[in-house]
């Protein structure tokens, strides 16, 4: 019905690795050719864990960005932008917290989960329960549709439509609002307001879906209507008032699971990672060191790179001719250890040069970097005061 919106985020974590390579950064480049996207720092979810120590944040923050775009997210493509420096996400989610049940965000899965997992810090505050509401207001405030995130922040997404459908009925029914839309229906023109009229009956009376599709592209294809008319047009045709805010729904991409240098999933928690930015020499003796099969002890013993982490590296890495040679060479002995990491050690290396030259060249000028951020921010504010004209106007608290 609206063109895709892709909107997603990431907590300032700094410096970014290759997991953040593989499972999300190949993909908003991607998505950025295809949509219209937003990407932005969330600084302030960052706070909700680290309320304590604040002060790392901005610097994490400037690393952050300058991997996203040493990773070719594109600023003239995608918009970027820090969550603080748009402040409108502050007040949505505050007049949000007004129709939040407490029950909804107890019952989400990862409140008790990093509670109990990050056993160290004092979590039961006021800003860590309300994290999934902070990013509701993060997607709600730009009507994104589309979000891509992982399969853990899918009941945060889902939390998100919950709010937007509570504040759409608690707020979508503007005072006259069937005059309106009746209204609104007469600006379509004679024959369009017939065909929309006959679609909406036919879809509330009959329950017809493709009456309601062909309803909506009658209203995507309309040019002379207001935003405004236009949403009380999609709204009056399900019989419910206005779609002040959007449902988003989850953008679950299969990211390629990057595995760690122990096999495990890479992440900064475990200290198996190879960071965007790490130096040449120390990828090589990284991936050198690698844990083996055990079972080359010897170099004339075979193994099994089932049983191996650097055979999860070919499988992200190599081609199909390459992994032949490591099965053919890893059971039969043929191989050594060493040669079959060198293959793992050049494709990282051709992979990361690009990305370690755009680095270097946004660290010499974080100016550049500076105002790319600061042009995004602008543009995601028009669209943010957009959605907050409709939202204060829907609740009654424009004092215009
Ligand atoms: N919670 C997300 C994470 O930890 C980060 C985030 C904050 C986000 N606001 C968002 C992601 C809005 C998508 C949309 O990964
Ligand atoms: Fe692992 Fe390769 Fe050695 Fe086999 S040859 S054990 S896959 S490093």
């Amino acid at each position: 019905m609206y063109a895709d919106r892709v909107l997603s985020g990431m907590r300032p974590t700094g410096s970014l690795h290759l997991g953040h390579y593989h499972g999300v950064l190949k993909n908003w480049v991607r998505l950025q050719h295809e949509y219209e996207c937003l990407f932005f720092v969330a600084d302030w979810h960052a706070l909700t864990t680290q309320y304590d120590n604040p002060r790392g944040i901005e610097e994490a923050t400037w690393q952050m960005v300058i991997d996203w775009l040493a990773a070719g997210v594109d600023p003239s493509k995608a918009t970027l932008f820090i969550q603080s420096q748009v402040i409108e996400h502050a007040e949505l989610h505050l007049l949000l917290s007004m129709m939040t049940p407490l029950g909804w965000l107890e019952r989400v899965p990862t409140y008790k989960d990093q509670q109990e997992k990050l056993t160290e810090k004092d979590l039961s505050t006021y800003g860590f329960l309300g994290y999934p509401l902070l990013q509701s207001a993060d997607i709600l405030i730009y009507r994104a549709n589309q979000v891509p995130v992982g399969e853990d922040q899918v009941p945060h997404i889902e939390f998100a439509r919950e709010i937007a459908r509570r504040f759409n009925h608690l707020y979508g029914k503007e005072p006259g609002y069937e005059e309106k839309a009746e209204a609104a229906v007469k600006k379509l023109g004679a024959k369009k307001a017939k065909l929309y009229q006959e679609l909406r009956t036919r879809y509330q009376q009959g329950g017809d879906e493709a009456a309601l599709e062909s309803a909506r592209a009658l209203l995507g294809e309309t040019q002379n209507l207001s935003l405004g008319d236009k949403e009380r047009l999609y709204g009056f045709l399900e019989g419910g008032g206005k779609m002040i805010l959007t449902e988003p729904d989850a953008l679950l991409t299969v990211a390629s699971k990057m595995p760690g240098l122990d096999g495990q999933k890479m992440s900064k928690s475990y200290h198996n990672t190879i960071s965007l930015r790490e130096d040449p020499d120390q990828v090589g003796k990284k991936i050198r060191t690698m844990r083996t099969d055990p079972a080359r002890g010897l170099r004339t013993d075979p193994g099994d790179p089932e049983k191996c982490p650097v055979w999860q590296f070919h499988l992200v890495y190599s081609g199909d001719e390459v992994r032949a040679w490591v099965q053919q060479g890893c059971r039969s002995a043929g191989i050594g250890c060493l040669e079959c990491k060198q293959q793992v050690i050049d494709a990282v290396l051709q992979e990361l040069a690009p990305i370690q030259e755009r680095a270097r060249s946004y660290t010499e000028e974080p100016d550049v970097v500076k105002n790319i951020i600061a042009d995004g921010c602008e543009k995601a504010r028009d669209l943010a005061r957009e959605t907050m004209r409709d939202v204060r106007e829907a609740m009654g608290l424009n004092y215009g």
